[in-house]
C-alpha cells in the first residue's frame, strides 16, 4: 500500500464484527447436526479459511446475507485437520475441542509456530487428557480419542488462555459431568462464545469472569447469533483518529470493552466520548487528540489488561509522544517486529526483553517498510498515515487477515492511501 502521510483523518468507521469471535463460533457449530447462522461475521481472509476447514470437514455452508452465514454438519465426513489448513490459520486448532465432543476423536495438525511467538498448544492437549481423552503427537499431528467420552473435571489453566478457554468450553458443553475452568480467559469475545453456547442449549456460568463451571448435556441444537463488534478494529481506528490528529467516530462498538485502552488514550492526550447508544445497546464512539501526545508507559495483559492486539499500534503512537514511553509486551515473546521497521521510518526505540523504550520525536519519515504479522502490518499503515512524505508498506496481505474493508474504510476518511502489485 501507498501512503501519503500528515493527512488528518476525519469520518465514520463501521466497526465490522470480532475475528477472535467469529473464529470459535465458525468451530462451534460442529457441536451440532441443526442449522446455525451467525451474523455480523466479518470478510477476512482467516474466516475464509476457517470456512475452507468446516467445508472439508463436512459442514454445508451457506452465504445468506453480506455477513450472515448458515451452517449445518449434519454429517462429519472427515475427524481430520490437515496441516494445510492449520498452517495458514492458527486457531483452526479451535476444531480440535467439538471433533472429540462430537466424534470422540480428531486428527489436528499442530499449528506449529508463528511470527509472534511459539504459541504452542500443549494446555490444550493436556486439558483435554484430563477430560479423558486419550492423545500422541504423530507426526506433526494431535491424534485425539476419547471411546467413552469426555468427563468432567477441574481445568486449571497456569496461564490465561484464550483458545485454550474455548476449546475446553466446546469439550465440555457435551461432556459427562460437570467441568470448572479455572483462571480462564475473561475477554469479552470468550463471554460472548459462552453466551453463544447456552443459546446453543449448553449450560454455562462464570463465564466472563476467571471461573467457568459447564454442566455437560447430551446435544445442543442449532441458534441465530450475531457476532459482537471487534474492539481490536474500533481500538486501532482510535489511533488512527489520534496519530493524524484527526477526528473519528467509531460506529457500532462496545465502549465498555475497551475501557482501559481509551483511559490510557485519555493518558496520552486523546479524547474518546460515547456520542450515541444504538438500539442494539451499540455504542457511536468519537475520538480526537485534545492536545500533544503525551508519553504513557503500558505493559500488555490479558483482559482487561491492555490488550497485547493493540501493543503494536500504540507503540506506534508513542514514535511521536513528547517524551519516553515503556510499552511491555508480556504476552508474546516476539511482538516487537514492526519496530525495526518503524525504525526505518526514524522512530526512536530500543528494545530491552520484553519492553521498546520509546522515545518520540516530531514526526516519522515515509519510506518503504515490510509487514510481518496481522497487528505489526496495521501499525505499519498507521505510521505511513502520520509520516511526512511517502510510505510503502509491503505484504500487505497480513492486513486482510483482520480488518474488513481496510482500504474503503481509510479512504472514507480522507487517508491517502493507494494499494498496488508488483
Ligand atoms: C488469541 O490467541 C487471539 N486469537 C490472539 O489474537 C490474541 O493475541 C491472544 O488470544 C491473546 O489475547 C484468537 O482468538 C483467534 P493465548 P491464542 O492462548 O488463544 C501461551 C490477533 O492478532 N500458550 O491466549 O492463541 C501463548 O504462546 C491474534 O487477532 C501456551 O504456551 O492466545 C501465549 O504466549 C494474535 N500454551 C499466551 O499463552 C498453550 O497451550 C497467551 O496465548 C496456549 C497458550
Amino acid at each position: 500500500m501507498k501512503i501519503f502521510g500528515g493527512v488528518p483523518l476525519r469520518g465514520e468507521v463501521a466497526i465490522s464484527g470480532a475475528k477472535n469471535l467469529a473464529l470459535p463460533a465458525l468451530a462451534a457449530t460442529l457441536l451440532t447436526e441443526d442449522l446455525c447462522t451467525l451474523r455480523n461475521i466479518p470478510d477476512l481472509s482467516d474466516i475464509a479459511s476457517m470456512l475452507d476447514l468446516l467445508n472439508h470437514l463436512g459442514m454445508s455452508i451457506d452465504r445468506c446475507g453480506p455477513n450472515s452465514i448458515s451452517l449445518r454438519s449434519s454429517v462429519i465426513k472427515s475427524i481430520t485437520a490437515p496441516y494445510d489448513f492449520v498452517r495458514k490459520m492458527r486457531a483452526s486448532i479451535l476444531v480440535l475441542g467439538p471433533l472429540v465432543a462430537r466424534c470422540r476423536k480428531a486428527s489436528v495438525s499442530l499449528p506449529g509456530g508463528c511470527a509472534i511467538g511459539a504459541r504452542g498448544v500443549n494446555l490444550h492437549i493436556k486439558a483435554l487428557e484430563l477430560m479423558g481423552a486419550d492423545i500422541a503427537i504423530e507426526n506433526g499431528y494431535i491424534n485425539a480419542s476419547a471411546p467413552n467420552g469426555l468427563f468432567g473435571c477441574n481445568i486449571n489453566f497456569p496461564i490465561s488462555t484464550v483458545t485454550g478457554t474455548e476449546n475446553i468450553l466446546m469439550a465440555a458443553v457435551l461432556a459427562n459431568g460437570t467441568t470448572r475452568i479455572i483462571n480462564a480467559a475473561m475477554e469479552p469475545e470468550v463471554a460472548a462464545f459462552a453466551d453463544l453456547l447456552i443459546q446453543m442449549g449448553a449450560k454455562i456460568d462464570g463465564h466472563g469472569g476467571s471461573i467457568i463451571t459447564i454442566e455437560g448435556v447430551d446435544s445442543l441444537h442449532g441458534t441465530d447469533f450475531t457476532i459482537l463488534p471487534d474492539r481490536i478494529e474500533a481500538g486501532t481506528y482510535a489511533i488512527a483518529a489520534a496519530i493524524t490528529n484527526g477526528r473519528i467516530i467509531l460506529r457500532n462498538c462496545k465502549y465498555n470493552h475497551l475501557m482501559q485502552f481509551f483511559e490510557t488514550l485519555r493518558l496520552s492526550g486523546i479524547e474518546s466520548k460515547v456520542i450515541t447508544k444504538t438500539s442494539e445497546n451499540l455504542d457511536d464512539v468519537e475520538v480526537y487528540r485534545a492536545e500533544d501526545i503525551r508519553p504513557v508507559d503500558v505493559q500488555t495483559a490479558p483482559y482487561p489488561g491492555f490488550a497485547t492486539d493493540l501493543q503494536a499500534q500504540f507503540t506506534t503512537l508513542m514514535t511521536i509522544c513528547n517524551g519516553t514511553s515503556s510499552i511491555t509486551e508480556n504476552i508474546f515473546e516476539n511482538r516487537f517486529m514492526h519496530v525495526p521497521e518503524l525504525a526505518r521510518m526514524g522512530a526512536n526505540i530500543s528494545i530491552h526483553g520484553r519492553t521498546a523504550i520509546v522515545t518520540g520525536r516530531k514526526q516519522l519519515i515515509g519510506t518503504q517498510v515490510m509487514a510481518t504479522d496481522l497487528r505489526a502490518s496495521v501499525s505499519l499503515v498507521l505510521a505511513g498515515l502520520m509520516a511526512n512524505g511517502k510510505t510503502v508498506v509491503n505484504r500487505l496481505y497480513h492486513i486482510d487477515r483482520g480488518y474488513e474493508n481496510v482500504d474503503q474504510k481509510l479512504l472514507a476518511c480522507n487517508a491517502k492511501i493507494e494499494r498496488f502489485t508488483v
